[in-house]
């Protein structure tokens, strides 16, 4: 039998108040603060949910800064239920393919130093982590991931 498919669709309103509700439970400590509704109402529009069997199981937020322009990823979590299945690889995918197609030169993402496991997820994906000793203010270190990607090569054609 064919196991159901993941949707990977746009965060919607819905989503993002579940979300604001399970961050904490998903991240194993006080993350909601990062949930900000900026990242939904002001710079949600490349935000991104997976959709499995009708529950959320993942979300990016994320958005073009200007400078470069560069995709910066927030903020992403998966339903630990649900880790080691690709969705964060769906999710990453997709807001790729978007900051790709607005014409982002590189991707964004920053973590504090003790998660390996979102180092390691990075690297899986082809991006580069750099220490930062000072990048969030005195004493606090960040790694700061980075990944260049290809322009549209369509862009040229139109
Ligand atoms: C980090 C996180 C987003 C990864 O999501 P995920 O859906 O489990 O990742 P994927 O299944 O797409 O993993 C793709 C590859 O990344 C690597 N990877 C992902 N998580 C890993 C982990 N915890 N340890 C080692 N490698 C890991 C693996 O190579 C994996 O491929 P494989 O499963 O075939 O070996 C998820 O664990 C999470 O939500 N963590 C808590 C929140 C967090 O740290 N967010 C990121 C902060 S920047």
């Amino acid at each position: 039998m064919t196991a159901p498919p993941f949707t990977t669709r746009q965060l919607e309103k819905g989503d993002y108040d579940q979300i604001v509700r399970i961050i904490d439970k998903w991240w194993g400590g006080p993350t909601s603060a990062l949930a900000h509704p900026l990242f939904f109402y002001e710079l949600g529009e490349l935000a991104r949910v997976v959709v499995h069997e009708g529950a959320l199981v993942g979300f990016l937020f994320g958005f073009i800064a200007p400078a470069g322009p560069t995709g910066y990823v927030h903020l992403v979590g998966i339903d630990p239920e649900f880790r080691r299945r690709n969705v964060g690889t769906r999710l990453y995918a997709s807001f790729e393919e978007a900051c790709r197609l607005a014409g982002c030169s590189r991707l964004k993402a920053i973590t504090t130093l003790a998660n390996d496991g979102s180092v390691h997820f990075h690297e899986a994906l082809g991006w580069t982590a750099e220490e930062h000793g000072d990048y969030a203010g005195p004493g606090r270190a960040r790694l700061v991931f980075t990944k260049a990607i290809a322009a549209d090569a369509s862009e040229g054609r139109r």
